[in-house]
């Protein structure tokens, strides 16, 4: 006679994340949207979900749970299973170097591996002390403006979108983070509206998703602005655009940061004659280039 199994309800916190885990991995998610693996993102779902403080993570994991509290993670979980919503839309939440910011679906989940770079102020590149006004292009959420803000404190940075959603929720990060003093929104089609400026420091995450790749994304990708990840047939279309506008928008000694991701090959193949300089990392990403401003297409000599 076949047994019968009771499965016994999660009982407190760390069951649930386990609870949890095991469904998201069998529901074949793409993560990437704040997390690489079903566990983390489980944690964050439940943790979200019961408004627990990440801070003291050992005592809410022996937190008891109620029905209630399995309800409402049950729900985030059916919504993130079925939907393939990435959680921090559900959640309204995402960080980016170590500081919290509200994204919903007008934005792209912040994600860029230049949030490592921040955190060292661009050593050795940048001599961060010479540093008064950055550019930020292509800020969607506002997340690298932002953390450039506070790398930076004695320096202005403008944060630039073409699309006034994104805008819309940069404002609101900036006013979270009471930085509208230093942070200006600016509303432009790459350089074309920003007032003329030179700049010791742009740093930009356009969208390079070429067309192929735009083709074979997973579902959680989707969910987000395509103005924030397609850039032509290439990729570059964006990045084609900033190569050719960054002299003239760099101060002497200045330097342009830009982010390609898997569209590196491309854009090495399109200018073999740029001297690029690939950063690396040590949490992870690829495809982030710097070049001086004395190597940009502009420079005189060329
Ligand atoms: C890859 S997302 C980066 C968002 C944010 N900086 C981040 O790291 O999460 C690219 C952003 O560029 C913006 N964008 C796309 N085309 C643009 C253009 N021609 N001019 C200015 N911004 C543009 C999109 O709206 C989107 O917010």
């Amino acid at each position: 006679m076949p047994q019968r199994t009771h499965l016994r309800a999660p009982a407190d916190v760390e069951a649930l994340i386990r609870h949890c885990a095991a469904r998201l991995d069998d529901a074949g998610l793409a993560f990437g949207h704040g997390t690489d693996n079903a566990v983390d993102e489980a944690a964050w779902l439940v943790f979200g979900a019961l408004g627990l403080d990440h801070a003291d993570a050992e005592g809410a994991y022996r937190r008891p749970v109620s029905a209630a509290d399995r309800q409402g993670v049950e729900a985030l979980l059916s919504r993130r299973i079925d939907e393939r919503t990435p959680l921090a839309y559900l959640l309204r939440q995402a960080w980016f170097a170590g500081l919290e910011f509200y994204v919903d679906e007008r934005v792209l989940v912040p994600r860029s591996p230049i949030a490592e770079l921040i955190a060292e102020r661009f050593e050795p590149w940048v001599d961060a002390g010479t540093v008064r006004r950055i550019a930020d292009i292509g800020t969607g959420s506002g997340c690298i403006a932002i953390a450039l803000a506070h790398a930076f404190p004695e320096a202005v940075v403008d944060a630039v979108d073409i699309s006034a959603d994104a805008l819309d929720v940069a404002a609101i990060n900036v006013a979270r983070h009471g930085l509208e003093a230093r942070v200006r929104l600016i509303e432009s089609d790459l350089f074309d509206a920003v007032p003329a400026t030179r700049y010791e420091l742009i740093v930009a995450n356009p969208p390079y998703v070429d067309a192929a790749d735009m083709a074979s994304l997973p579902a959680e990708f989707r969910h987000e602005p395509e103005l924030g990840l397609a850039s032509g047939a290439d990729g570059l279309d964006a990045v084609r655009r900033i190569l050719a506008g960054a002299h003239e928008r760099l101060a002497d000694g200045g330097v342009l940061i830009g982010e390609v991701g898997n569209s590196q090959p491309a854009l090495e193949a399109a200018f073999p004659g740029l001297a690029f300089t690939w950063l690396e990392f040590e949490h992870g990403g690829h495809g982030v280039f710097l070049l001086g401003k004395d190597d940009l297409p502009g420079a005189t000599g060329d």
